[in-house]
């Protein structure tokens, strides 16, 4: 078996953040994993005397939508060089009009209505049912939330993430679903598996949702350009508050005040 060279911390980079540019210094990995291959070459480097890994969720140059996606060759790559702390950073739609383009969301829950995609290391003979109640890190949403705040950022403190199949978007009836049955808040197409996968895997998992345009609800219409504005903009914003997230990561895996690491022990084996 191969070993690498450990790494506390992770990001996993969503559409318009495939290069970190924040690290001091880093070298480009490949990681062998029993499910094939990850997204990308993962990128470490070093901020602020930390090592961290960066993987780009889509691949450079955005080349798998999202059905595609790889989720459990990155996340078991992202374990196999130890990483206790996966910060996702993704571009999402908003579902309610106080929830604005250019803002950030940190999730606290999701509803799955994703179709076709691998949802688990469990798939026999080893099986395990690991709880969903609260899929999100309290501790990294904390981290997150707090270093937003004092980077005058706008971001909501919680919302209801609903992750689509995709690569479509939704239809006007799907979208007043989501929002008004489900009470949804945000909708994207990447959240699921990568956190229950993370979540069995026993690492703190929490997401910068950054909204990118209004869903189809609003009847307000959206022009590429905008959404690309909007995502240039949140890439520059989304840099800052990573390098601030980062610095506030406790060094040791013992100072986690979450439960994430003890997500087996409580499963239902
Ligand atoms: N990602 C960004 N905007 C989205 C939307 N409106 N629906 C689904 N995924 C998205």
């Amino acid at each position: 078996m191969l070993e690498y060279e450990k790494v506390p911390i992770a990001i996993i980079g969503g559409s318009g953040l495939y290069d970190p540019k924040i690290f001091s210094e880093s070298k480009e990995i490949k990681v062998y994993t029993p499910y094939g291959e990850t997204s990308d070459l993962i990128t470490i480097g070093t901020v602020e005397g930390k090592k961290v890994a960066f993987l780009p969720r889509h691949g450079r140059r955005h080349r798998i939508p999202p059905h595609k996606i790889n989720y459990r060759a990155n996340i078991w790559a992202l374990h196999e060089l130890g990483v206790k702390w996966v910060i996702s950073v993704s571009a999402v739609g908003s579902l309610r009009m106080d929830y604005k383009p250019g803002d950030f969301v940190v999730p606290d829950q999701f509803i799955d209505m994703t179709k076709k995609r691998e949802y688990t290391f469990f798939d026999g003979p080893v099986v395990a049912h690991v709880s969903m109640a609260d899929p999100f890190c309290n501790h990294l949403r904390k981290i997150i939330i707090s270093a937003a705040k004092d980077l005058g950022i706008t971001t909501h403190e919680s919302g209801t993430y609903i992750c689509i199949e995709g690569p479509r978007f939704s239809t006007r009836a799907e979208s007043r679903v989501w929002k008004e049955v489900f009470k949804a808040d945000i909708i994207g197409m990447t959240l699921v598996p990568e956190v229950n996968l993370a979540c069995e895997m026993q690492m703190c998992y929490a997401t910068i949702a950054t909204i990118t345009d209004y869903d189809v609800f609003a009847e307000v219409p959206v022009t590429a350009e905008e959404v690309t504005r909007v995502l240039n903009e949140n890439t520059e914003k989304s840099r800052k508050l990573l390098y601030e997230v980062i610095k506030r990561i406790p060094d040791k895996p013992d100072e986690r005040e979450c439960s994430c690491c003890n997500s087996l022990k409580t499963a239902l084996v």
